[in-house]
């Protein structure tokens, strides 16, 4: 509790800092993918800690409103590939939050910090921990618009067809060029999804 605690004081704490209008709803999306991660793990029984749970739930979004110069400077300290600021802006929080998180709150579970880098894209080599918060950022209490409803309705039932489904909603709105990894991360959960898995 004292962990979960500390750690809501601290991203309201950054979130206020920079004074951005969204702020308020963005804490709340925070409290409600704790909320939902907590049941994901409950629901299918995973063994993950929960603690790392609560810090990767609450922090996956602690670099949302981090400047773009600020995110030169990790660019730069850490010698990370620099078009990493040419993808678009919806992306910076989740791959250098990890960088944010660790200078500034001392987070060194590369578990959590790989929980945060990966929670907008996925990856194919996600740990059960990134799958939790990949799946509990999608379909939190905060995503009430019609096309969050089945991934929803699947999170409850059924943890890697929800999943999947997440990686297929990814697909069909990118107007881009489909990355080869989320036709791989697709076929992935599906074969997971099918081979009815039990935790
Ligand atoms: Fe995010
Ligand atoms: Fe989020």
């Amino acid at each position: 509790m004292f962990l979960r605690i500390t750690l809501k004081k601290r991203l309201w704490n950054k979130y206020r800092q920079s004074k951005h209008p969204d702020i308020y709803e963005r804490y709340q999306h925070s409290l409600a993918v704790l909320k939902k991660a907590l049941e994901i793990r409950k629901t299918f029984k995973l063994p993950v800690m929960k603690s790392q749970v609560i810090a990767a739930s609450l922090l996956h979004d602690y670099a949302k409103f981090v400047s773009r110069e600020e995110f030169s400077r990790i660019i730069e300290k850490y010698q990370l590939d620099s078009s990493i600021l040419e993808l678009s802006p919806q992306l910076w929080h989740a791959f250098l939050g990890p960088y944010v998180v660790h200078e500034e709150l001392g987070i060194t579970d590369v578990e959590v910090l790989d929980a945060i880098r990966y929670h907008t894209t996925g990856n194919l080599n996600m740990t059960l921990l990134g799958e939790i918060i990949f799946l509990a950022d999608y379909t939190d209490d905060t995503r009430i618009e019609e096309y969050f409803q089945e991934a929803k309705a699947l999170s409850k039932v059924n943890f890697y067809g929800a999943i999947a489904q997440k990686i297929k909603q990814i697909i069909a709105s990118n107007h881009h060029e489909i990355s080869q990894e989320l036709r791989l991360m697709y076929e992935k959960y599906r074969r997971l999804d099918g081979s009815n898995f039990n935790h």
